[in-house]
Parts: structure tokens; sequence; C-alpha cells
């Protein structure tokens, strides 16, 4: 969601917050502002307008070697330069930034204007300015630091904020509950932001806040507390940081155009590293020391329920045809945002998969701990190391892709994928999965990068196939069994990047009613694995075409002549693997299609990477 960053040290702030913004665009882009503090008033710039507007805005220089900046994706109030933050209280001396949901937003706001001050914005983040405004007025000594905590005494709901006075600026508070927080150490300096994109170019040393901590931060040093506590139990002290491997070039679009099309070409290395020490060929098996369980533990397992948001969700769903497929374990998806709000049965037998890119997302975040509230078993498969659920999990499958800035994610996904087949073969293995199955799997496996690699040998074709769709106003995405969850992603990528209204259906529901929308006007994608379904798979696309509907068969077989308008032929692997691959000529056709429409690929209209609210 929106995206935070701070700075205090011996550069001018500005520059640094306006550069960290500009990484952290990807999260919301809406809006964005920026307050640097000038003769103990912050000066604030803010506009509904992209950050490379707003740093063109910005022709007054703004001195200061402290500073707070926000871009944002609007939840209270629309996308307006009001909204947008940094939010002030009424003296003009309090700034914050804030990323989340003030929950009780109504009520503070009414309480404040009982008592006469005067809200400028339709937001829920200005009450907490002048909320730490008041609390400052009270305790006419008190520290920045406890006026904040005393002001979220009164705030139900999730932040990741960051506080400036204007009147001391030798340090910034800023405080966590269910959205990240990352303070990066320099030398003499220190960044805040809500994600590392911000920081990695200037320090690998970073520490996370944890939910409910709060810091005060000074050039040379920090010091984190419990938000609960107070002032003198504030058990105040520094956390160690650690180091992250992340480079600045990480984040860099280098030769591409944009993010997605650099991270669908990333995704062969990013498999390589995501199988790297992981393939047992003596016991023909996976190695999942992120696990921490061993062949008794992993016997005990008795289903598999995977949980995520989104791709993440349908991505579960290969996964649980995976660990069906190859351990024989009953293994379902859900999606992970409904999941706490049914009272769901949880079960001691059953492993839960948490999976999660950002490792932020609020609602897999909730589920995970709807979990461990009612002691279920939760395994993580996560990207971002050191992230809310990679940490609340504490143990899982993390996904090696590097970081994924593209909104419409790809290669997380395909390593997603990849995660589950591993963990299906290492279930399977300690089960009834043969030697000789295992070894082909593990064969698959490892052919997985240069399959990935040939395939992206085929853009050009598949680009040109999706500009001859780019008219159609509706497409519906069919498979079945292994091909269903690839066409819901494939629909999922489409719709995401080029607003073209896209369904995927199951196959053999389509009779059941969709049917009646097919006519030359509504292209169908179908999923044609090479597997025992293949003459099924042949027999829906005979029932789209008697109907006049356009097909573009995506496929690892030989099709018959002239049975689809369009073929995107890839290379094969092991038939139980077909979902990892035959989701990346997909990829390429949303791509395309959003391209040839003109689409802003990288930041779609109303999305944000990394859903930090409910
Ligand atoms: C689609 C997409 C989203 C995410 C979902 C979960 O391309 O990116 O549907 O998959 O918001 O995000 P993570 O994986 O970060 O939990």
């Amino acid at each position: 969601m929106c995206g935070i960053v701070g700075y205090i040290g011996h550069r001018d702030a500005s520059p640094v917050l306006l550069e960290g913004l500009h990484r952290l665009e990807y999260r919301g882009y809406d809006s964005a502002g920026i307050a640097v503090p000038h003769r103990g008033r912050p000066r604030v710039h803010k506009a509904a307008v992209r950050v490379a507007e707003l740093r063109d805005r910005l022709q007054t220089p703004m001195p200061g070697r402290i500073g707070i900046a926000h871009t944002r994706w609007a939840t209270h109030g629309e996308a307006t330069d009001v909204n947008a933050h940094p939010h002030l209280d009424a003296s003009g001396r309090i700034a914050v930034v804030h990323n989340g949901i003030i929950e009780n937003a109504e009520a503070l706001r009414e309480q404040l204007t009982g008592r006469g001050v005067t809200l400028v914005s339709d937001t829920d983040t200005e009450a907490i300015a002048h909320l730490i405004a008041a609390a400052l007025d009270e305790g006419a000594n008190s520290s920045l630091e406890d006026a904040v905590r005393s002001a979220l005494g009164a705030v139900d709901g999730t932040y990741g904020l960051v506080v400036l006075d204007a009147r001391r600026p030798e340090e910034l508070v800023v405080a966590r509950n269910g959205s990240p927080i990352v303070l990066g150490i320099g030398d003499g300096e220190m960044f805040i932001a809500s994600d590392l994109a911000a920081l990695v170019r200037y320090t690998q040393r970073v520490v996370y806040l944890d939910d409910g901590e709060l810091a005060t931060v000074r050039a040379g040093a920090f010091q984190t507390s419990s938000l609960q506590a107070n002032t003198l139990q504030a058990d105040r002290a520094a956390k160690t940081p650690t180091t992250v491997s992340l480079e600045a070039e990480d984040y860099e679009l280098g030769e591409f155009a944009d993010f997605m099309r650099k991270e669908i070409y990333e995704q062969p290395e990013a498999v390589r590293r995501a199988l790297r020490g992981r393939l047992d060929d003596r016991f023909a098996t996976t190695h999942l020391g992120g696990l921490n369980m061993d062949a008794r533990q992993l016997r005990e397992i008795r289903r598999v329920k995977f949980l995520g948001c989104g791709s993440a969700y349908y991505a579960g769903q290969i996964g649980a045809n995976l660990v069906e497929e190859l351990a024989r374990i009953p293994a379902d998806a859900e999606p992970a945002s409904e999941f706490r709000y049914r009272n769901p049965v949880i079960d001691s037998d059953t492993l839960y998969v948490a999976i999660s890119q950002s490792g932020e997302t609020a609602d897999t975040l909730a589920a995970v701990q709807e979990l461990q509230r009612k002691g279920g078993q939760v395994i993580g498969v996560v990207n971002a190391v050191g992230s809310a659920i990679a940490r609340e999990c504490g143990r899982g499958i993390f996904l090696h892709a590097g970081p994924e800035v593209s909104v419409a994610s790809t290669k997380a996904v395909t390593t997603m994928s990849l995660s589950f087949a591993l963990l299906g073969a290492l279930l399977g293995r300690v089960r009834d999965l043969s030697t000789a199955n295992g070894k082909r799997l593990v064969a698959g496996l490892r052919a997985l990068p240069e399959r990935i690699e040939q395939i992206l040998a085929l853009e050009e074709e598949i680009a040109a196939a999706a500009r001859e769709y780019a008219h159609a106003s509706h497409m519906f995405f069919i498979g079945r069994v292994r091909g269903w969850p690839v066409a819901r992603e494939g629909a999922q990528k489409l719709k995401e990047i080029s607003y073209i209204h896209a369904e995927a259906y199951q196959a053999a529901e389509l009779k059941h009613g969709p049917l009646a929308l097919i006519d030359e006007t509504m292209p169908s994608v179908v999923i044609v694995p090479d597997d025992e379904l293949f003459t099924k798979n042949i027999g829906t696309i005979e029932q789209i075409r008697a109907r006049g509907g356009p097909i573009i068969a995506i496929t690892n077989a030989e099709l018959p002549a002239d049975l689809a308008d369009t073929v995107i032929r890839i290379p094969g692997n092991e038939p139980e693997l077909d979902p990892i691959l035959l989701g990346i000529p997909l990829q390429l056709f949303a791509y395309h299609l959003a391209l040839k429409l003109g689409r802003d690929i990288d930041k779609p209209r109303n999305l944000a990477k990394s859903v930090t609210v409910e």
C-alpha cells in the first residue's frame, strides 16, 4: 500500500526522500508529499500527482537534514491534494505520514471537532497529527515518543507511521501496528521506510519494527520501546540490526522498459536460486530445511491447506493439486481473506501454508494469527525475508525470487508453484511416491529454468497473438484440473493490467451455463496440458468452436491442425510440473495485450503492491 520514507542525518533530506518515494511508488501512486522542517514549522509539498511530478514541482530547494515523505494509495478520502500526506496538526508543528487504516477515525474526528479543532482533510491520518499535538500540549515536558504513545492509545486500527515535530528537528518517532516499518542504519544517519526498496541504495543494515513497537530515531542512534508501556515501564532498547543481501540494482530497470517484463525475464534465474541446495539426487527427494520438520513429523501431516490472496491463492491451488498428486494427502486452497471470518475449524494434523510474496498482506497475516491463536501448525511460503508473515510463522520456504516491484506478480507466483512442487515431492517421498517417480520429478524440476528460457524465446510469437485480441472486451480462460488454477491466474494477469474483463472457468463447467456467452466476440484462452485429460480438453475446444468462439490454445502438446485460431506451443516437462510452465506464456500474453492498449503496466489503476490494509 502506501510508501513511507523518513531521513535524519548529514545529507540534504529532500533528495533522499524523493528518491525513496520513487523507489516505493509501486506501493501506491495516487498522490505524494514531503515535509522538511524550517524554522520550527514543517514545509510541506503534497499533491495528487505521481512522484516525478512532485519532484518537478519542487523547484525551490528544501534545505534541511531531516524529513518525512509519503506516496499514497487512498483508503480514507479521495486522492486529492489536501488528502495527500504528510498531515499536520492545527498549529502546523507536527507532521505525520501513515500507512494503514484507523478504524475509529470517525469517532476521533468528532472528538477533535468537539474540542474546537478544524480538520482540513477527509483522512484518518490527520486525526493522529492533532492527537499528538494535544498530547504534547498536555504534558509540556513530555518527549515526542511519549506523546505519540499516548496519542496512539486512543487509536484503533493499523498503522506504520513516522512523526516529525518541527520544533525538535533532531529526532523522528516511528510506530508500527500491522503495517511494515523498517529502519536503515547508516553512518551517522538513519533512514526509515515501509519497504527495503527505499533503503538499500544507502545501507544494508536494517532493523524491522515489530507490531506494537515504537522507536525514537536520531542521526546516530535509535531506541525501540513498546507501544503499550507507560513512560516509566517503557523498556527502551536498541534492537540488533540484520544485514540484507539486496542491492540497489535489484530495484533498477536496467535494459527493460518496465518491471513486469524485467521480472518475467528474471524467472529462470529466480527458479535456479529457489532450487539451489533443495534437490537430492541420492534419495530422489527434496530438502526444505526451513520447515524444521523431520520425516516422522512430515508423515504425521494428514491434510494440507494453502492460504493466500489473489495470485498467491491461485498458486496455492496449484500447490493443493501438487500435494494431492504427489503425496496423496488431501489438500485444498482457500482465500486467506475469508479464512478468519468463518471461525475456521483448526485441525492439529493439518499443515497450513500461508503464501505471500510481500509477507505483509494484511488478510494473510490475519489468517496466520488466527491459526497461531488456535494452535494450528502454519508455515510461511514467502518472498520477503524479515516480513511480518515470515517472522510470524518462524518456519517455511523462502521463494528467493528477488524483489518484485511490478504490481502484477510473475516471478513470485512461479516460485510459489515451484515451492509447492518441492513440498509435494518431499511429502510424497516420505510416503508412497516411488524412487523412480522421485527421480523423474527431480530431473523435471532441474530442467525448469532452461524450459522457461525456451518459453521466453517465444515472446514475439506470443506478443503477436496478444495484439490480435486487443479489441476484445471480454475473454474466457478455460482449464481443467491441472490447468484450472493456471487459467485463473492467466485471467487475473489479463484483467489487472489490461482492464479487459477476463473470467476463468473450469472446462467442464462451461456447458452448465457460461457457454451461452460464446460467440465470435468472446475469445477463449484454453489451457491444454499434454496429460491424461488431453482429449477432454480437445472436446471443450470443439464445443466452443461449434459456437463460433475464437480459441487461443496454450499447450505443450501437439494439437490437431486447425483446431484453434492461435496456438502457443511451449516445451513439455513432467506432467505434474506443467502448471508452472503453462503460466508463463499467459504472463507474456497479458503483458503484450496491455502494452498494445497503452496501459501503465507497472502501475495499474486502482491497485498497489503489498495490500497491508483489510
Ligand atoms: C496479482 C497480485 C495480487 C497478489 C496478492 C497477494 O498479480 O499481485 O493478487 O498476489 O495481493 O500478495 P502477496 O503475495 O504479497 O501476499
